[in-house]
């Protein structure tokens, strides 16, 4: 791994901000920053049909160097616009029919939520959810029930939960997916740039995520992972285009034989260097060693805020690099515009956003703090330091 001084000499924002919200968005690194701003130059020089052509082996290198880090092949991946259009996309090749199931859990993702009760109210399907656990996440046994009970045409999980602290068991719901045949979905929006992912490992068919959280890549940009086993089926996305496909007779078209039948025709390539830019460097920090610094710099804050007598509300045996913390008795917004008064940025997990796992615990919001291994002990301290100052000086 890069040293802590070197990362982030490679990070200008780390100049002027302490920066706890990479659940959000990360702060890019330069070659990120330099990968963009050096093809939207070409572009502007050359055109922007001439500049892609000129550039298509480093557009090319985006599939590959994403193949790399997920570990599958150039052919499973598709360039989006953000996870929710991915997960979108995705969704949109399953030929649901009325009375057909989806499997869920309880800490999906919110739009993951609103775009399968939307596909319940459009097409009669059922949406069940999988109970959680009493400490936390999902029961792997009630996900295998409800499996056997009423066979899903979809099963789909987040992997990395936006608010509650967790880590999802996707692999071991992956093996029950496989057995049974199911398609399976998974969210790792939180997960991708955090963890290591492997797609082989968690068996799934979809993959959807973004760019701008972990990864530290550009907003805007995210990619979807398809399944040899979706790819060699008669699957397509709905909306279909003539990136996805060719126009063969008056009445017929034939689907792209890679995942990129799930592309648009247009979009935005100083996006996909300034993907691939992540992607390369995600790699080369290393993804184990990623997770190492995390889990300690994740430590560091909860001990910490845990001796200031606050109570976090993470749930799940294993615990991710999103920390959400109960605060009595101030307004989200007070909190938050004071850290950012402080320089430090934060972000607000209100019930909104996670209905049912907020309900359980019974709270409103929560302050969220997502450190990434570019963060240092010491900016973790002026964050409790400050969180101490808000809440108990004013
Ligand atoms: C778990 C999870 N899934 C999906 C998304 C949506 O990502 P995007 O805004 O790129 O569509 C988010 C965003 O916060 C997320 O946390």
């Amino acid at each position: 791994m890069l040293t802590i001084d070197q990362l982030r000499a490679e990070t200008p924002g780390c100049n002027i901000k302490i920066h706890f919200n990479n659940a959000g968005a990360a702060l890019m690194p330069k070659p990120v920053i330099d990968a963009q701003l050096n093809y939207l130059a070409h572009e502007a020089l050359t055109g922007g049909y001439e500049a892609a052509d000129e550039r298509a082996g480093e557009i090319a290198g985006f599939y590959t160097s994403m193949a790399l880090l997920l570990g599958c092949a150039p052919r499973n991946i598709a360039f989006t616009s953000s996870a929710t259009n991915s997960f979108a996309r995705a969704i949109s090749c399953v030929p649901f029919k009325a009375g057909d199931s989806i499997l869920i859990a309880n800490e999906d993702y919110i739009s993951n939520q609103i775009q399968f009760l939307s596909l319940e109210k459009r097409l009669r399907i059922r949406l069940l959810r999988a109970d959680s656990l009493p400490e936390g996440g999902v029961d792997v046994n009630s996900m295998c029930q409800l499996m056997d009970i009423h066979k899903p045409r979809l099963v789909s999980l987040t992997h990395v939960p936006t608010n509650s602290g967790l880590v999802q068991p996707v692999e071991e719901v992956g093996k029950l997916c496989n057995e049974r045949g199911i398609l399976y979905l998974v969210d790792g929006c939180q997960s991708a740039g955090q963890l290591a992912v492997d797609m082989k490992a968690i068996g799934c068919d979809f993959f959807t995520a973004t760019f701008r959280k972990f990864l530290r890549g550009p907003r805007g940009a995210g990619f979807l992972f398809v399944s040899d086993r979706v790819l060699n089926q008669e699957l397509w996305p709905l909306y279909i285009d003539m990136r996805g496909a060719d126009w063969v007779e008056k009445d017929r078209f034939v689907p792209r034989p890679d995942a990129r039948r799930f592309e648009d025709w247009e979009f935005n390539y100083a996006l996909v260097t300034g993907s691939r830019a992540a992607a390369d460097y995600a790699l080369k920090v290393g993804l184990k060693a990623i997770e190492q610094r995390n889990v300690l710099l994740c430590q560091l804050v909860r001990e910490g805020l845990k001796e200031m007598g606050l109570k976090i509300l993470d749930k799940g045996q294993k615990q991710s690099s999103i920390i959400v913390v109960a605060i009595a008795g101030k307004e989200p917004e007070v909190v938050l515009k004071s850290l950012r008064a402080r320089n430090i940025n934060t972000s607000i997990s209100s019930r909104s956003s996670a209905l049912i796992d907020y309900d359980a615990k019974g709270v409103t919001w929560g302050l969220r703090i997502s450190p990434h291994y570019y963060n240092t002990e010491e900016e973790v301290a002026l964050l409790l330091r400050a969180l101490g100052e808000i809440l108990y000086i004013g």
